[in-house]
């Protein structure tokens, strides 16, 4: 059902892979809420084809390639979506991760440190890059809204999470010191949303995915929030209802960040 909030809205969306994406069902909403988007993914992700299915279910909006470390095409990316949306980016959605050590199965303690870089690079600095980028070209408009998606893992040890703990904390804090400054300067808002393990590609690659999941849904009084339900916080992260947060990092978990422990949880130890 359509609430308007984003009418008249234009914004990029990064990271929709398939539809089990968390930037997937962000599209959706968006354009459900009235917005225009453009869709980017790394051109690698792109030769799936995935993609063109949600951009003609979003009323055939453009899909433009960017790696997002690469700012040759991220400037590519500001430039070709302000052409055709008409005007600046009024919201932004950072919807990217990934772990080469994860990928490799390399433990945290015998890191590879050159796999360890490209991992910050994609899943942490890539934010400073966008914002960077859009600063430099004037891209975002006065309170335009920009979201990037992280994990607990960045206040507390999850062991599996390995490196991206680390990518997680850096993208938090690059949240913080840009949004600083782009608040500043155009009122600009820069939030991480820190969402519940949830079924996707990236999410799957953790080790030991399946109990991370289960127990994450005993320790959270409402259960864990899904792909959906993180894309509606994300339309109201870009609406103008929330035009005076920023710098912060929003827990959308069902309340398991502050939750010590549960009955379900005594339950099953208790057994
Ligand atoms: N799934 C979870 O359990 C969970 C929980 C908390 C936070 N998150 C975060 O949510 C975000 C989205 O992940 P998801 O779970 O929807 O998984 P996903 O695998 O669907 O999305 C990850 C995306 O990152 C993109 N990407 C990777 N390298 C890139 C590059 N160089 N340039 C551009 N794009 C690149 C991939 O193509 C993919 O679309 C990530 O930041 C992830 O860490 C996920």
């Amino acid at each position: 059902m359509s609430n308007n909030l984003l009418k008249g809205k234009k914004g990029i969306i990064f990271g929709a892979l398939d539809e089990k994406s968390i930037a997937w069902k962000t599209a959706l909403k968006c354009v459900e809420a009235g917005a225009q988007i453009v869709l980017t993914n790394a051109p690698v992700a792109l030769r799936m084809g995935e993609i063109n299915k949600l951009a003609e279910q979003c009323g055939n909006a453009p899909v433009i390639g960017a790696d997002v470390t690469n700012m040759d095409d991220l400037k590519n990316l500001f430039e070709k979506s302000m052409e055709h949306l008409g005007g600046k980016i009024d919201f932004v959605l950072h919807s990217i991760g990934m772990s080469l050590n994860v990928r490799k199965g390399k433990h945290y303690t015998e890191m590879n440190y050159e796999w360890n870089q490209k991992t910050l690079d994609i899943s942490a600095m890539s934010l400073h890059k966008v914002l960077r980028t859009a600063w430099d070209m004037d891209a975002l408009s006065e309170g335009a809204s920009v979201v990037a998606l992280t994990y607990i893992a960045a206040q507390r040890v999850f062991p599996d999470y390995n490196e991206m703990a680390d990518a997680k904390s850096l993208l938090e804090s690059v949240t913080r010191m840009f949004g600083y400054y782009y608040g500043v300067k155009k009122k600009v808002r820069v939030n991480t949303i820190s969402q519940s393990p949830t079924r996707t590609t990236a999410g799957s690659g953790v080790k030991g995915f399946d109990g991370f999941i289960n127990y994450a849904e005993k320790m959270s009084p409402l259960g864990n929030a899904s792909a959906d339900d993180c894309a509606n916080y994300c339309v109201v992260m870009f609406s103008d209802l929330t035009r005076m947060v920023t710098m912060q990092n929003l827990f959308h978990d069902g309340g398991f960040s502050f939750t010590g422990v549960t009955q379900a949880v005594i339950e099953q130890m208790e057994k």
